[in-house]
C-alpha cells in the first residue's frame, strides 16, 4: 500500500492506501474521489483523469510519454507544468506520500 493525499478543488484532503501497481485514477476512482471521472477507462482517450501533482513530488514520477501530452491538450482545466493523467501514473513505493491536486472541472 502507499498512501496518497488528494486536494479537492474545495482544498479538503482525502488520503487514500493505494495498491502497488493500479494507477493513481484507479485508487481514486476505488474511493470515490470527486473530480476524477476516467471516462475511458485508462485508455489515454479522455483526459478526465487530470490532476496536478505536486512539485515536490515531480522527480519521483515516471516520465510523460508523448501520447499523454497530446491527451492532455484536452484537458478542460488549465495545463500546469505538474499536470499529468492520473491513468499513467503506477502507484508503487516510491509515491509513498505524494499529494494529488483534482482540478475543478474535467468536461
Ligand atoms: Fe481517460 Fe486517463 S482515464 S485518459
Amino acid at each position: 500500500m502507499t498512501r496518497i493525499t488528494f486536494i479537492l478543488p474545495d482544498e479538503r484532503e482525502r488520503e487514500v492506501d493505494a495498491i502497488d501497481g493500479e494507477s493513481i485514477m484507479q485508487a481514486a476512482l476505488r474511493a470515490n474521489i470527486d473530480g476524477i471521472l476516467a471516462e475511458c477507462g485508462g485508455g489515454l482517450m479522455c483526459a478526465t483523469c487530470h490532476v496536478y501533482m505536486d512539485a515536490a513530488d515531480v522527480a519521483s514520477l515516471p516520465p510523460q510519454h508523448a501520447d499523454e501530452a497530446d491527451m492532455l491538450e484536452s484537458a478542460a482545466a488549465p495545463l500546469r507544468p505538474s499536470s499529468r493523467l492520473s491513468c499513467q501514473i503506477a502507484v508503487g513505493p516510491t509515491l509513498e506520500g505524494v499529494v494529488v491536486r483534482v482540478p475543478s472541472v474535467q468536461l
